[in-house]
């Protein structure tokens, strides 16, 4: 896609960005972070003569620690994300507007779950600073993705990011962060409802080009949480939990929304356009027989640690 055809895109894309950030600030309701976070906890550390962290204050089983964690340090990113979609949409109009609001709403997220897990000592401070600031310096770069790219990748890793808080609220095994993740999973819905209607719309104005999108998004998808020191372990236990794995990303994550664009009944392709969806249709069904032969060595890993126990 041509730097004139990204332009002429953002162009006829507008007024549908105009009606659903409209949609997003009719439907987002206000939040307060501080009222998520269960401050009567909280102690000093060491250095004001308190107690340093341990890990046995920490409630939380390791693997919702490392959810946290994760989850967490995914959204101190934001800088780094906040600067890819400038960068693709631009600062002007609606797009402009969304690109603000957006930020604007992300940044509550780090705020409220990094408060929360210091007030409760979930997860070693020391730990998760040295973490942040990795990350950070890492940053994230979507390497000059062009826009419609960039619109099917922000569906789905909104989507994903929904999913992942959820799940990692019903296993942190405490109301408040079930409460508190709850609420921010609520957000990211939101943002992905904004983000999939934006690509419903490229699709009627130029079906091929987002299919190709699609397809080149779903087969290469990665967490904006890759950059995290140590990831691959921290997703295998993530997985080994069942707060994110193959099944969760295929039924949960990129089916409802290949079945919310109807991409599969799409008329009026060109060639290129069908050879993405075949390539689309070869991909998914690959990655449901991933997800059974993952599931099935769950199992028989989880049977063989029962008999161990039992
Ligand atoms: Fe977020
Ligand atoms: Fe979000």
């Amino acid at each position: 896609m041509t730097i004139s055809d990204s332009i002429r895109l953002l162009l006829d894309l507008e007024p549908a960005v105009a009606e659903n950030l409209d949609r997003h600030l009719g439907v987002a309701k206000e939040w307060m972070p501080h009222e998520y976070v269960p401050w009567s906890l909280g102690r000093d550390f060491a250095d004001l003569g308190g107690e340093a962290w341990a890990p046995e204050q920490s409630a939380l089983s390791p693997v919702a620690r490392t959810a946290l964690e994760v989850n967490l340090l995914t959204e101190d990113n934001l800088p780094s994300y906040h600067r890819e979609i400038e960068r693709a949409f631009g600062r002007d109009g609606a797009w402009g507007t969304w690109v603000h609001r957006w930020t604007a709403e992300e940044a509550r997220h780090a705020y409220c779950i990094r408060d929360y897990l210091l007030v409760t000592r979930g997860v070693d401070p020391d730990d998760l600073e040295q973490a942040r600031m990795q990350v950070m310096q890492t940053g994230f770069d979507s390497e000059e993705k062009p826009i419609l790219n960039v619109l099917t990748y922000v569906s789905f890793q909104e989507l994903a990011t929904r999913v992942s808080h959820r799940n990692t609220g019903k296993v942190a095994g405490d109301p408040i962060a079930e409460k508190l993740l709850t609420r921010v999973s609520t957000d990211e819905n939101l943002h992905m409802v904004f983000y999939r209607n934006l690509a419903t719309t490229a699709l009627e104005i130029a079906p091929s080009a987002t299919l190709r999108a699609i397809t080149d998004e779903v087969v290469g998808f990665e967490m904006p949480g890759a950059v995290i020191p140590g990831f691959t372990r921290k997703a295998v236990q993530i997985a080994q939990a069942g707060i994110y794995d193959l099944r969760v990303h295929h039924d949960e994550v990129i089916l409802p929304l290949l079945r919310q664009w109807g991409v599969f009944e799409l008329e009026g392709l060109d060639a290129e356009g069908e050879k993405a969806r075949t390539e689309l249709a070869d991909f998914v069904t690959g990655l449901d027989d991933q997800a059974v032969r993952f599931e099935e060595k769950r199992d028989r890993a989880r049977a063989r640690a029962a008999d161990r126990a039992g």
